[in-house]
């Protein structure tokens, strides 16, 4: 079955985490039935303050505002299978946690939860309070999959670009599509 994925970025540090999966998910094309995308306003900001540019738009897929509950996934009864958060700001991840589904990426995390599909939340901070840290075991036991933006060094990544990447192709491998990456003892 081809996916239906929706990515959400939300205002944590790491938009470059959004900006190379899009990328990868144009590359992996052939897998993909749809992509949806809808950023907080905060994202935009944090876009454009990190990577030096408005390049947001730059893809191919259908972007959503973040207040218009009229889009197709803001019910179980679309069969969108996957969201990613990236990055997950600890605001977004509290929303979710609590129940307050007062925009369209935190009403689309509760759909995605309450419909038993895949909820990906790319979550980032540093350090952890624990509040973030209860937030997080409540999206862990209501099924969703907490994937830190920690990247790894094992593949020793040259650039920034490469280091990004060992969190992207997690965030690939977890969302289920077929991809040549880095394997650790392969
Ligand atoms: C440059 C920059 C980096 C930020 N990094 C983080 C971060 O790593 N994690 C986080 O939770 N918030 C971070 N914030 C703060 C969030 O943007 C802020 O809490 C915002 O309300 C999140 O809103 P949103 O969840 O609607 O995107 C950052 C803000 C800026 C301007």
């Amino acid at each position: 079955m081809k996916k239906k994925i929706i990515v959400a970025i939300t205002g944590a540090s790491g938009s470059i985490y959004a900006k190379l999966l899009l990328q990868k998910l144009q590359q992996l094309n052939a897998q993909i039935a749809d992509v949806a995308i809808v950023m907080s306003d905060n994202a935009k900001d944090v876009w454009k303050f990190e990577l030096d540019s408005e390049d947001y738009s730059n893809h191919p897929y259908k972007t959503y505002s973040k207040k218009d509950f009229m889009a197709p996934f803001a019910s179980g009864s679309a069969k969108f299978d996957t969201m990613v958060i990236v990055p997950c700001s600890m605001g977004a991840l509290g929303r979710i946690a609590n129940g307050i589904s007062d925009d369209l990426i935190t009403r689309t995390a509760d759909v995605i939860l309450k419909e038993r599909r895949r909820l990906i939340l790319v979550a980032r901070d540093m350090p952890f309070n624990l509040i973030h840290i209860r937030n997080m075991q409540t999206v862990t036991e209501a099924g969703g999959i907490i994937c830190p933006a920690i990247p790894s060094f094992y593949s020793k990544p040259k650039t920034i670009e490469d280091l990004a990447m060992t969190v992207v192709n997690r965030i690939i491998d977890l969302i289920g599509l077929e991809n040549e990456s880095y394997r650790w003892s392969e």
